[in-house]
C-alpha cells in the first residue's frame, strides 16, 4: 500500500482500514493482517505512557515508536504522527521533524488542522512527504476545547471542517483523518472529496475507518468511547492468562517437566 493506492482504493470505491500501533511485537502480527496502513499515533503517549494528552508526544517518542514499527511492519504503509507544535514552528522546523519520523521508517506523516500552517502542509507535500490531515476533533487542541468533544455539530462548526477538508485537498494532502464528528457531516465531506476520508468516531460515510488497537482488541476496558467497537473482550483474555499462570504457578504443576531443560 502507498499513498497513491489509498487515492486508487476510493477511486475503485473499496474500504481502507487502518489502526494505530506503537510497537515491534503488535506490528509483527499487524505485518500478517490485510489492515490497509499503520499509524504510529501520537496517543502513544496516551497509550503507551499513560500520560492524560498527545501534546507529551515529542519528537523523539514518535520516532522511538516509528523504529519500533516500522522493524516489525517493514512491508506495511506507516503513517507517522507529528507530535504538538513541532509543525507550528514553520515550515524548517516542520521539514525537520518530518524527516526524523521518514528516516525512522514512516511513509507519510499526520499533522493536526490546516489553519496557520498551509505553508507547511504546501512545503512538506512539495518535498515528496505524503501528509494526511487531521480534522475534526484534533486531540492536541484539548486544552482549547476543554475537553475532548465532538467538533461540527453546528452549522458554522461543520462549516469550518469542509472549508478545512477542501483545504487540505486542494494542499495535496492525500487522505484526512475525521474524528469525532456527527456522521452526515463526514457523509457530505467525504463525497465532495477526490482523496478519502478516514473516520474515528464519523460514522459509516467515510472512505476507511481507524481505530485504536487497544481499543478494538479491548484491552483498555477503562476508556470505552461509543465508537471505539472492541472486537475482542481482550481484557477478558489477558487477564484469564494471568489467572491461569498464577494458578500454575502456586499449584506446582508449571512448569512441567516437557518445559523443562535435562
Ligand atoms: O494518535 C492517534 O491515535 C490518532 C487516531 C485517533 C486517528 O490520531
Amino acid at each position: 500500500m502507498s499513498s497513491k493506492e489509498f487515492l486508487q482504493k476510493k477511486i475503485e470505491g473499496r474500504k481502507l482500514s487502518m489502526v494505530t500501533c506503537y510497537d515491534y511485537t503488535f506490528a509483527r502480527l499487524l505485518a500478517k493482517s490485510a489492515i490497509d496502513g499503520i499509524l504510529v499515533g501520537d496517543s502513544a503517549a496516551m497509550v503507551m505512557h499513560g500520560h492524560p494528552s498527545t501534546i507529551y508526544a515529542t519528537t523523539e517518542l514518535m520516532h522511538l515508536h516509528t523504529e519500533a514499527v516500522s522493524r516489525g511492519a517493514p512491508g506495511k504503509f506507516i503513517v507517522a504522527d507529528m507530535p504538538f507544535l513541532s509543525y507550528r514552528k514553520g515550515p524548517a522546523a516542520a521539514l525537520e521533524a518530518a524527516s526524523v519520523l521518514m528516516l525512522a521508517g514512516a511513509q507519510a506523516v499526520k499533522l493536526e488542522g490546516i489553519d496557520g500552517h498551509e505553508d507547511v502542509v504546501q512545503r512538506l507535500v512539495q518535498s515528496g512527504i505524503p501528509v494526511m490531515g487531521h480534522l475534526g476533533l484534533q486531540p492536541q487542541s484539548v486544552h482549547a476545547y476543554g475537553g475532548f468533544r465532538v467538533q461540527g455539530r453546528s452549522s458554522e462548526s461543520a462549516q469550518n471542517v469542509a472549508r478545512q477538508a477542501a483545504a487540505l485537498g486542494e494542499l495535496g494532502a492525500f487522505a484526512i483523518v475525521l474524528e469525532c464528528v456527527p456522521a452526515n457531516l463526514a457523509r457530505e465531506i467525504s463525497a465532495n472529496l477526490r482523496i478519502p476520508t478516514i473516520g474515528i468516531g464519523a460514522g459509516a460515510g467515510c472512505d476507511g475507518q481507524i481505530l485504536v488497537v487497544q481499543d478494538l482488541l479491548g484491552i483498555n476496558p477503562d476508556f470505552r468511547p461509543k465508537f471505539a467497537r472492541p472486537f475482542v473482550d481482550g481484557a477478558h483474555c489477558v487477564l484469564e492468562a494471568l489467572a491461569n499462570f498464577d494458578n500454575a504457578v502456586k499449584a506446582g504443576t508449571f512448569p512441567s517437566a516437557e518445559e523443562s531443560y535435562s
